[in-house]
């Protein structure tokens, strides 16, 4: 694997979930393939669990990390090509990117979308400059459109859990009090696309997912007919795709797509988390047996070290 911005440069998903899971039972196994070689992970929107699971799943490898708020301790970087830095951008990506693969191995890079601009965050700005002008590879820990490690992480946990060849899943849509982006969903969605599940996704009107990234998907609004005979149900808020960036109702209009235990039954209730109790997702729900989102944050580790492993392996 020379990057992973995206699901297409994975080649067989199969046996990496398989590796995966193989470095779960003994995380230490290649401890030191990775030494004398150093993760630099830029951070330009917050984090806990990528930041924390990809550290560690470096440091399993043998590797060492430096981590960096870039926000507030890095200049602020000039993406635009032949701009008159005369603004409040101080330094441009070209130099930047090359100088960093001086000190690291291997450069990681989370950087959200601006969720005002599609065609800017659909350009994939931040991530993108950085695979050209790095000279090492570049690792996506939530670009503007896409989350790849999270979907790695949630296709582990579903294969650790189901319990049919083929389960039943769905994506549903949940109300929040925030615009967020459609990255988790988009790679949620990309990946079950690849696995062999049955998948739909269900959201209400105006909250469809890019429209390319979801055919051949089935997308139900009846949010109770989408989730009969679930295995496993995905919850997740999205802004509105068509209506870029925005949340289209108050929060009291969507409030019946909360996942309740009556609305899960006997099904898997899965998150990326964080999430928003008694918002997106009913106390009892989280709280019981049912849900997976600690399971699924522990797989975080697994799948960037898979991923980690397969970047530095020669
Ligand atoms: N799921 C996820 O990416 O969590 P963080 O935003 O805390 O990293």
């Amino acid at each position: 694997m020379k990057k992973y911005t995206d699901l297409t440069d994975i080649s067989n998903l199969e046996a990496l979930i398989e590796e995966a899971k193989a470095l779960k039972k003994d995380p230490f196994s290649f401890e030191n393939l990775g030494k004398r070689k150093r993760l630099v992970m830029l951070f330009f929107n917050s984090s806990l669990r990528t930041r924390l699971s990809t550290e560690k799943a470096a440091q399993n490898l043998g590797m060492d990390v430096t981590v960096m708020n870039f926000n507030s301790d890095a200049w602020k970087l000039e993406f635009e090509d032949g701009t008159v830095m005369n603004g409040d951008t101080s330094e441009h990506i070209k130099e930047a990117a090359q100088v960093i693969s001086q000190y690291a191995d291997v450069i990681a890079v989370r950087a959200f979308p601006t969720l005002t601009d599609k065609k800017k965050d659909e350009s994939e700005y931040v991530i993108n400059n950085f695979v050209k002008y790095a000279t090492i590879p570049v690792l996506n820990m939530e670009s503007a459109t896409a989350h790849p490690l999270q979907a790695l992480a949630d296709a582990i946990t579903i294969s650790e859990f189901k319990t049919k060849d083929r389960p039943k899943v769905v994506l549903s849509w949940a109300p929040h009090t925030k615009a967020l982006p459609q990255a988790v969903p988009n790679s949620f969605a990309a990946m079950m696309q690849l696995c062999d599940v049955d998948f739909c996704i269900t959201n209400p009107e105006g909250y469809d997912l890019n429209p390319e990234l979801t055919k051949g998907t089935k997308i139900i609004r009846n949010q109770k007919e989408a989730l009969q005979d679930a295995d496993f149900v995905y919850v997740k808020n999205w802004s509105s795709y068509t209506n870029y960036g925005e949340i289209l109702n108050p929060f009291e209009t969507n409030k019946n797509w909360t996942m309740t235990q009556e609305k899960l039954g006997v099904a898997k209730f899965m998150h990326c988390l964080p999430v928003r109790r008694n918002v997106v997702v009913e106390d009892a729900v989280l709280d019981s047996n049912q849900s997976l989102v600690i399971p699924q944050a522990n797989n975080r580790t697994f799948a960037a070290q898979v991923v980690l492993k397969q970047i530095i392996s020669p």
